[in-house]
């Protein structure tokens, strides 16, 4: 399988590729179920999850096919009620304090009722192992402890992460409980996800590129590290995300995944010449590009792949979400010069 062989550095043939948020409200088929059913609807209902999931597969045909869910489920069934908005997610009761820390609890991972646990997930993925061909990865995921606890103290979706960060300096033994309790569930929610069938899992640390480098590994890496190892206990590759984490690079290495996953802020040789042998890559078009006509997509998707010419462990993908507007004549435009790309 083309994806497991770039995850462990064997790749003589061309990348595999698949996007981040492959599934949804770009493709026309998304937004007719959504028409009926409401994102949490359709992420906690095994058999509609199971459909939505595949529909990126049967329009494009991708490499690998990433189980349909959230991030913030997870800290939900650990006790912290949450709500999607028209803005986004939002907590209703943000986490202020260490005795809102100590409230949290493991989830059931066998409950299938998303507020109780995370068992929609896995029942998901036990569907899709029987429905994704051989030659597809199957993928999970979770969120990084560090990026679940940032959206939990802050209640909501905003980049800035000025609470967190606040967080960080003010309440420093508070903030590292939240990591703590975070990180112990997360390794075994993962775990879980492989033993339901997932070949590989992405783990999802989106905002820890806000962090400088020394509190970068002081909140961020020694939880991924820990979360990884688990992951890395069941034999399956995992992948790590940073968004705008260019300058963490080498640490991200040193992480224990088995790919890194980077945004478009650095070209992919330096990247490569950052992380050195052995830790696969992957990414790394903006999300915008794919605005561009069909042909300029192609020649963007083209350049790209050149610039990793023969690297044995590089997985094609954007460096972000793919965004809801974006034309579906484009994503075709990638698979099919990724497809038609010889190494
Ligand atoms: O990649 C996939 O196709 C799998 C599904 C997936 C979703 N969210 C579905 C989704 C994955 C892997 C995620 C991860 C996720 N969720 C992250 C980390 C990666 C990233 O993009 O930064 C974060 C931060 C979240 C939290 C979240 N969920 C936000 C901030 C939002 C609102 C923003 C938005 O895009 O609407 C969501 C909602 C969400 N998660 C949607 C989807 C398809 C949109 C729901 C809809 O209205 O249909």
């Amino acid at each position: 399988m083309l994806f497991l062989d770039a995850c462990r550095f064997q790749n003589h043939s061309r990348p595999p590729a698949w996007i981040m948020r492959q599934a949804g409200r770009y493709l026309p088929e998304y937004r007719q179920l959504r028409e009926t059913y409401s994102f949490v609807e359709l992420c906690t209902t095994p058999e509609l999850a199971v459909e939505v999931s595949l529909q990126p597969l049967r329009r494009f045909g991708f490499d690998a096919v990433i189980v349909f869910y959230d991030i913030l489920f997870l800290p939900e069934a650990m006790g912290a009620p949450l709500e999607f908005t028209e803005e986004g997610p939002v907590f209703k009761r943000p986490v202020r304090s260490l005795a809102d820390v100590d409230g949290l609890h493991p989830p059931d991972l066998h409950a299938l009722d998303p507020r109780k646990g995370t068992g929609a997930i896995l029942e998901t993925l036990r569907r899709l192992r029987a429905d994704v061909p051989p030659d597809t990865a199957l993928l999970g995921f979770a969120g990084a402890p560090f990026t679940v606890a940032a959206y939990l103290i802050e209640g909501g979706f905003k980049r800035s992460g000025d609470r967190m960060k606040r967080a960080m300096y003010e309440e420093p033994r508070t903030v590292h409980r939240l990591l703590e309790q975070l990180t112990e569930c997360t390794g075994e929610y993962l775990a879980a996800q492989v033993e339901a069938g997932a070949d590989s899992v992405q783990l999802f640390d989106t905002w820890a590129g806000l962090l400088g480098p020394a509190d970068y590994h002081e909140f961020a890496q020694p939880y991924e590290r820990a979360v990884l190892a688990r992951v890395a206990s069941t034999g399956a590759p995992s992948i790590l995300y940073v968004n705008g984490g260019p300058h963490l690079l080498g640490e991200m290495a040193l992480s224990g995944a088995s790919v890194l996953s980077i945004d478009w802020r650095m070209p992919l040789p330096t990247a490569r010449s950052i992380v050195k042998e052995r830790v696969g890559l992957q990414g790394n078009l903006d999300p915008y590009a794919l605005f561009a006509p069909p042909a300029q997509v192609r020649t963007q998707v083209a350049s790209v792949l050149e610039s990793l010419r023969g690297d044995r462990g590089y997985v094609f993908n954007l460096g972000h979400g793919i965004l809801p507007e974006t034309p579906v004549e484009s994503v075709e435009a990638i698979v099919e010069t990724v497809r038609a790309w010889r190494p």
